[in-house]
């Protein structure tokens, strides 16, 4: 058993990796997988000191480390990537999930703004600038990185209400768009995924606690049948844009939805 393990090809070997929001859900799940496959480091980047320093733990100290950054603040995210490249010699990939959702119903005739600035702080501006400082650092060390931003399938449709978050996403697919056209003169490639409806911490604000909960909502909606979506789905996608098997991708969405065919509350 032990050489059929060893046998498997490990996708990230030697790489150094950061995984911002990894202190639980998709990016605690990413962590996890690229450590598995290889990855010589992961540091998670999140805003939870103790589920983040927990996370680590588990992965082993050896492998994994939790900086506290606030990814929508710039001086926080440069300190973290510098730490990373510092501490581990190197940056090969970055995997810019964290994101926030508002619990509002709101439509555009009701818009909180003051939430509206939240969601966009978070999503938008803080995949903005972990996109930027990590492709100033590449540059600097002459490395053809890996980019993959979480977008979601709210970046492609809109929906009846949660206006602030669909717009957020979009700004995501966009940001990928924009720098994957930039940054391919120096070798670096930029994506994201798209995830559905999946139980996470964030999903669970929607009463969406587990995978039956998920089915329940989505399940009518998905061409396929017999499954739901998991982080390791997520994770396993996210791999794929991360290694260098998706060498000749770039600018791409990979959508992870299960043929998601459509949605009343995204249409
Ligand atoms: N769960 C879903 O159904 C779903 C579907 C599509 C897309 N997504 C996207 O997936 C990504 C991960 O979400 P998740 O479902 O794993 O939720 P989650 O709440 O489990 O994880 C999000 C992580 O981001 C961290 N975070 C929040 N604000 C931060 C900040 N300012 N700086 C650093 N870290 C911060 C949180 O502490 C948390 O650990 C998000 O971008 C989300 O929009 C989720």
């Amino acid at each position: 058993m032990a050489d059929v393990q060893s046998s498997i090809k490990k996708k990230l070997d030697g790489k150094v990796a950061i995984v911002t929001g990894g202190a639980g859900g998709i990016g605690e799940a990413t962590a996890r997988h690229f450590v598995e496959h290889g990855a010589r480091a992961v540091v998670i980047a999140d805003i939870q000191p103790e589920k983040g320093r927990s996370v680590a733990e588990s992965i082993g100290l050896h492998r994994c480390s939790y900086f506290q950054c606030d990814v929508a603040d710039e001086e926080q995210v440069k300190s973290m990537v510098d730490w990373t490249v510092q501490t581990y010699g190197g940056l090969d990939v970055m995997f810019s999930n964290a994101g926030i959702i508002s619990d509002s119903e709101q439509t555009i005739l009701d818009l909180d703004l003051s939430g509206y600035d939240v969601v966009m702080r978070v999503n938008a501006r803080g995949s903005a600038v972990c996109v930027k400082q990590a492709a100033r650092k590449m540059i600097e060390l002459g490395t053809k990185g890996a980019i993959v931003c979480t977008a979601s399938v709210a970046a492609a449709m809109g929906g009846p209400n949660l206006t602030d978050y669909t717009m957020s996403k979009h700004a995501v697919l966009g940001l990928v768009r924009s720098a994957s056209l930039q940054l391919g003169a120096h070798g670096i490639r930029v994506n994201c995924v798209s995830p559905s409806a999946l139980a996470t911490p964030m999903a669970g604000k929607f009463g969406m606690r587990t995978a039956g909960d998920v089915e329940n909502f989505i399940g009518p909606f998905t061409n396929l049948k017999g499954v739901g979506l998991t982080t390791a789905h997520v994770a396993e996608a996210v791999l794929f844009l991360a290694s260098d098997e998706s060498g000749f991708v770039t600018g791409h969405n990979l959508v992870v939805d299960g043929g998601l065919i459509s949605l009343p509350f995204l249409k």
